[in-house]
Order: C-alpha cells, then sequence, then structure tokens
C-alpha cells in the first residue's frame, strides 16, 4: 500500500484501502453517509466496498446515469434535491463511487452544497483513479462547454483501490492510460521514456506514479495559477473535440480526445520551435500506436469552442505546450491560425 499526502488529506493507493476506509469513517463520524454512483458502479462496485466497509451499509445511494451527460446542471439539482429531502446537514459526507464523471458531479454538488461539505473520491475507473479523483477540480458542462462551470475544492480523502479495475472495459482502460501518457509527457522523462518502450508495466505503479506526479504539481499551485496549468497540456484542442462530439450527440471518451489534443498541441509546440520535429514525429509514434487516432471535427467548429476556452486573451490563446518529452511551459502565446495549421496537421493523418 501507499499512502501520498495532499495537501491536508490523504491519497490511500491499494489493498490496504478498505481498512483506511473504515479508519477515517470511524474517525469522522458524519451523520449520514451519500454514496453517488451510476447504473455500472451500482451493479459492479457498490457490493464490493459494502463488503470492505460495512459501516457505509446504511448509506443512501444516489444513482446518475453513466456518461458525460451526468455532468449538468439539471443532475445536480436532483442530487441536491435529495439531500435537501433528507435534511443533510454539514455534517454529512459525500462519497464520490465511479469515474470522473461521478467525481466531478458529486465533488460540485458536494462542494457547493450548503456552502460545503465533505466529500471523498474512490475512483472506479483508470482516469479516475490516474487523475481526476486527486486534485480537487470539480466540474459539470454548461450548454455542452465542457468543464465550464466548477470550483476547486479537494476531498477530505481519495482511496484508490485498483481491484475495481477488473469489470473496467478495456476502451475505458485505454481513456485512463492517455491521461498517464500526457502526466509523463509534461513532467517526467523517464516516465515517458518507459511508457513509450515495450516492457509491460504494473498498473498499479503507473497510478502511483502518476497521482505522485500530479500531487506534487497540485500542492505547488491549489488554485490553478501558475505550474498547475501544464496539466491542461493537450486539454484545450482535446476539450474542444469534446465539445463538439457532446453537441454532436457523439461518444468520444475524454482520454480519446485528449490524445489528439496532446498530438495537435505537440504539433503547435513544434510550430513555436520547443520541440524538434525529430522530437514530435516520435511522441505522434508512441501516442498513435498506443491509442490510435480518432476522427476529428471540422476546425470551424473546434474553433467555436476554442473561442469559449479559459486561456484566451486579447485575442492570443495562452497554452501549455511541451519543450521537451518530460517538460512544459505554461502560457505560451499562439495564434488562431497556428492552432488552425496544427488541426489540420493532425486531421490529416487520422483520415
Ligand atoms: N477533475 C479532474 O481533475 C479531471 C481530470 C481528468 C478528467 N476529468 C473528467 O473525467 C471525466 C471522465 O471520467 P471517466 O473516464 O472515468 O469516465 P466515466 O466516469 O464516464 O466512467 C466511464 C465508464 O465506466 C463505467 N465504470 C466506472 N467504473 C467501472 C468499473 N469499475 N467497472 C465497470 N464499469 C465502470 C462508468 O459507468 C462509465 O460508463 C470527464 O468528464 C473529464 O472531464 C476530470
Amino acid at each position: 500500500m501507499a499512502r501520498v499526502r495532499s495537501a491536508d488529506y490523504d491519497i490511500v493507493i491499494g489493498e490496504d484501502c478498505p481498512r483506511a476506509l473504515r479508519l477515517f469513517l470511524d474517525k469522522h463520524k458524519f451523520s449520514g453517509v451519500f454514496i453517488i454512483c451510476d447504473e455500472n458502479t451500482i451493479a459492479k462496485c457498490l457490493p464490493q466496498l459494502i463488503i470492505k466497509c460495512p459501516q457505509l451499509s446504511g448509506s443512501e445511494v444516489i444513482e446518475l446515469e453513466s456518461g458525460e451527460n451526468s455532468k449538468s446542471i439539471q443532475v445536480c439539482e436532483q442530487v441536491w434535491q435529495t439531500l435537501l429531502e433528507a435534511n443533510a446537514g454539514k455534517d454529512t459526507l459525500i462519497v464520490n463511487l465511479g469515474g470522473g464523471v461521478v467525481s466531478d458531479t458529486g465533488g460540485f454538488c458536494a462542494s457547493v452544497y450548503k456552502r460545503g461539505v465533505p466529500f471523498i473520491n474512490i475512483p472506479t475507473t483508470l482516469l479516475a483513479m490516474a487523475d481526476a479523483s486527486v486534485g480537487g477540480k470539480t466540474g459539470i458542462n454548461c450548454f455542452s462547454v465542457k468543464n465550464s462551470v466548477g470550483t476547486i475544492t479537494q476531498p477530505a480523502g481519495v482511496f484508490i483501490d485498483p481491484a475495481f479495475l477488473k469489470t473496467l472495459p478495456v476502451r475505458h482502460y485505454l481513456n485512463g492510460l492517455a491521461e498517464i501518457y500526457k502526466m509523463a509527457l509534461i513532467s517526467n522523462m523517464s516516465f515517458w521514456k518507459k511508457l513509450s518502450g515495450t516492457k509491460k508495466l504494473k498498473i498499479g505503479e503507473l497510478i502511483l506514479k502518476s497521482v505522485k506526479l500530479k500531487n506534487e504539481i497540485v500542492v505547488r499551485d491549489p488554485l490553478d495559477k501558475g505550474i498547475r496549468k501544464i496539466l491542461n497540456f493537450g486539454h484545450t484542442t482535446g476539450h474542444a473535440i469534446e465539445s463538439a462530439s457532446l453537441e454532436a450527440g457523439g461518444d468520444i471518451l475524454h482520454g480519446e480526445a485528449v490524445v489528439a489534443g496532446m498530438m495537435i498541441e505537440s504539433h503547435l509546440s513544434m510550430q513555436k520551435k520547443l520541440i524538434s520535429r525529430k522530437t514530435l514525429d516520435q511522441i505522434i509514434k508512441v501516442l498513435k500506436g498506443k491509442f490510435g487516432l480518432i476522427p476529428l471535427p471540422q476546425p470551424e467548429q473546434m474553433l467555436r469552442y476554442l473561442k469559449n476556452d479559459k486561456k484566451i486573451r486579447s485575442q492570443q490563446y495562452l497554452l501549455p505546450l511541451i519543450n521537451g518529452t518530460g517538460s512544459c511551459k505554461i502560457d505560451v502565446p499562439v495564434s488562431e491560425e497556428q492552432i488552425m495549421t496544427s488541426i489540420l496537421f493532425i486531421k490529416e493523418l487520422s483520415s
């Protein structure tokens, strides 16, 4: 088992999670516990959790519909209604048992309900274990714009038990790996080299490495004012792809969009002379080999969403771009034209 200390909570990883969770619940004596799940985590994860942690057996379960569409204000209203009808007070605990959709939505609901009640994340997808459950970003999508409303509120604890991954479909497994590759590419050259190699790596180690790297960055910059922005590498264009897909009723996953976004933004890094053509080719080879490439929406459609992005200032987009494998620079100004060139370059590869 590993325990990673964040600003004021612990991230517990490994087989000792249930014991750590039981101790956490004994220590805090919450007046009520609400477990937020979706239909898949209710069926596949909740029974295991209750067996391992019987204190949770009397908790009220709030079920969201699985999928990105649950990150909406309407779903939050239903969660708040349930909490209000149960007279849930400030000493209520929200348990987010699920992937990034559950932790983003449940975390957001908890962070503003009665001006904030504690919540913990028990991630059940690889993406949520390696990334979304850590760092305190909560949020929902508004008018198809990804994560346009949210808070930065740290959880009271994160309990990562890789045993939950046994039932995760392969597509969602790869989706989570995408964020692990991103973490390596922006912050750790030797980790990137390992991932680029042929040796099979243990998933527990990948999760631990990714969580440690993310946590170090978040602890230095919890409010996303400086260094934390490197975590957004691949996400500006990735979110535009996801938003366009959401609007069209498509089912592109977050990690799939981020892989395409990383390729586009690596090409931008080359345009800005931060990496060489050789490095770009190596990155694309590794990412394409591992994840393939999804068909991209029309560049004009992506541009509409890019304009909505939080990172635009005086007609220039300020993006985190890599300046080597394992290194990233924040707030690099790029023009709309440069973004279009990179989108078209990657679109060409995917057609
Ligand atoms: N807050 C952050 O820092 C952060 C970081 C990265 C991504 N995100 C967000 O995370 C979301 C994506 O999260 P995700 O990829 O985990 O998707 P998800 O929550 O939609 O889960 C993926 C699918 O797997 C199912 N599932 C979950 N656990 C399972 C299990 N153990 N066995 C079988 N099925 C299981 C779910 O029901 C769902 O159908 C996006 O909305 C993204 O914006 C947030």
